[in-house]
């Protein structure tokens, strides 16, 4: 087995976690999906969300992987054998995800490209990206090089590749959103973009809806599959992760506001369409800087950049769950996990790239789209109520707070609310959640990719014990 690593330094460590927070599902899904969801009471559901469940499991993974020192199988089957089913899960969750993410980094690498090779003067963006998601060979090209990147840094380890990665572009993206905020303010009829984004009209929210949400949150809190737990695995014990959690959680939540706020008051400016689907993002952000000239081209290229960077630092941290696994629990070197978790993406990839130009489904979705659902709606919410669980109920309350507070150096008043909150109003509130939205997600033809997710998730708790 090799040595543990560790984070280089303590503002590695956040700058990880927050580039593993914020990427693809901040700037690409939460635009898109609270379009499709009619945007201010999702919005809203979303923030309650995260301030009330988002928070709390963020800081029990984080507990949960630097107590045993162990990534997401390992930190469970190390308290007990009969949990490790929670951990194969988050791997699986992990797995399935990149079985979609890199397909849309490889359209955020290709647009860095595109925006200086003549899409800046086409009529119609929509069309125009829906020409190349759906074209043979484009996408897929691209996609194998976004892969490539992230084999790259994460063969390199954690604190050489994953590290220098977040600390240097991040910001950067920041200020590019709050540039094109600034600017979609002064387009006309941008307030109704405003609206759209915080005004709730509850009478339209449906358990799918709620699900959604909820799927959301975690999806962009990077939380319910482990992880968290493998990156606070590699965490010192001095390290304040109440402080940790609550940066990280503030930080990715307003980076999807800033991308909403981006967005939507041009999309209403230029009267685009906001249920445009996961092609949002391609289609506004080349609209808005068209209006700008070579500046507006040259601000395209360095959002898009950015955009590609925020992927990365998040896609190595999904690679990297299940890197940590084959390392941790199949005593593999690093090189060896690598490559063979990533030849199970590439095939992956290539089946969701391809769905796309039709023909490839399931129950009717795009596998794509079967990735896509198993992962945030399923998986990561039904790995939500097992972390809750796991940490409430068989984890002894007085060496969690050890863990948390590190034996009592950090003051952490709301400790007694938070372990009430993790042991009863977590599982609860997500079954409640999961359950409903379930049984919506029948009404609009995606149930038996539900009932699928389930079985597989009932199928590794039954094997666990072999895992
Ligand atoms: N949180 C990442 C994003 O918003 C996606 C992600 C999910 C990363 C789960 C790691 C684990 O893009």
């Amino acid at each position: 087995m090799e040595q543990k690593e560790t984070w280089g330094s303590k503002l590695g460590f956040i700058m990880a976690a927050a580039g593993s927070a914020v990427g693809l599902g901040n700037i690409w899904k939460f635009p898109y999906t609270a379009g499709n969801n009619g945007g201010g009471a999702f919005v809203i559901i979303y923030l309650i969300f995260v301030a009330l469940i988002g928070f709390s499991v963020m800081l029990t993974e984080f507990a949960v992987g630097r107590r045993k020192n162990l990534a997401a199988v390992g930190a469970y089957k190390a308290e007990s054998r009969s949990w490790t089913f929670a951990g194969v899960i988050g791997v699986l969750a992990g797995l399935i995800i990149m079985g979609f993410y890199p397909v849309v980094g490889g359209w955020a690498l290709a647009y860095v490209f595109k925006v200086f090779t003549g899409l800046m003067t086409s009529p119609d963006m929509g069309a125009a990206f829906g020409g190349f998601i759906t074209a043979t060979w484009e996408p897929l090209i691209w996609m194998v090089i976004y892969l490539a990147l992230n084999i790259i840094i994460v063969s390199k380890g954690v604190a050489g590749g994953i590290e220098k990665a977040g600390k240097v572009l991040m910001p950067l993206l920041f200020f590019i959103l709050i540039f094109i905020t600034i600017y979609g303010f002064t387009l006309p009829n941008a307030m109704e973009g405003v609206k759209f984004l915080f005004k709730p009209d509850f009478s339209k929210v449906t358990g799918s809806t709620v699900l959604a949400a909820l799927g959301q949150a975690f999806f962009s809190l990077s939380l319910g599959m482990g992880c968290m737990i493998t990156y606070g695995s590699y965490l010192d014990k001095k390290e304040n992760i109440v402080s940790n959690a609550a940066y990280v959680t503030i930080m990715d939540t307003a980076v999807a506001l800033l991308a909403g706020l981006a967005m939507f008051p041009a999309i209403f400016s230029f009267g685009m369409e906001v249920a445009a689907g996961p092609g949002l993002v391609f289609g506004v952000i080349p609209t808005i800087f068209s209006k700008l000239g070579t500046f507006g081209m040259i601000l395209s290229g360095l959002f898009f950049i950015a955009l590609t960077v925020a992927a990365l630092t998040s896609s190595v941290s999904l690679l990297e769950v299940v890197v940590a696994y084959f390392i941790e629990e199949r005593n593999m070197g690093r090189k060896k996990a690598v490559a063979i978790s990533s030849t199970m993406m590439v095939i992956m990839c290539v089946l969701s790239s391809i769905s796309l130009q039709g023909g490839l489904t399931i129950f009717g979705q795009t596998i794509f789209d079967v990735f896509d659902l198993l992962s945030a709606d399923v998986f990561m919410s039904i790995g939500g109520i097992l972390i809750a669980v796991f940490a409430g109920w068989k984890i002894k309350k007085e060496d969690l707070k050890n863990e948390v507070t590190s034996g009592g150096e950090v003051k952490f008043g709301l400790f007694s609310f938070w372990y009430a909150i993790v042991k009863y109003v977590i599982p609860v509130v997500i079954a409640i959640v999961a359950v409903s939205g379930i049984m919506a997600r029948f009404e609009t033809g995606k149930g038996p990719i539900m009932i699928i997710g389930l079985a597989i998730m009932a199928i590794l708790a039954i094997f666990s014990r072999k895992l």
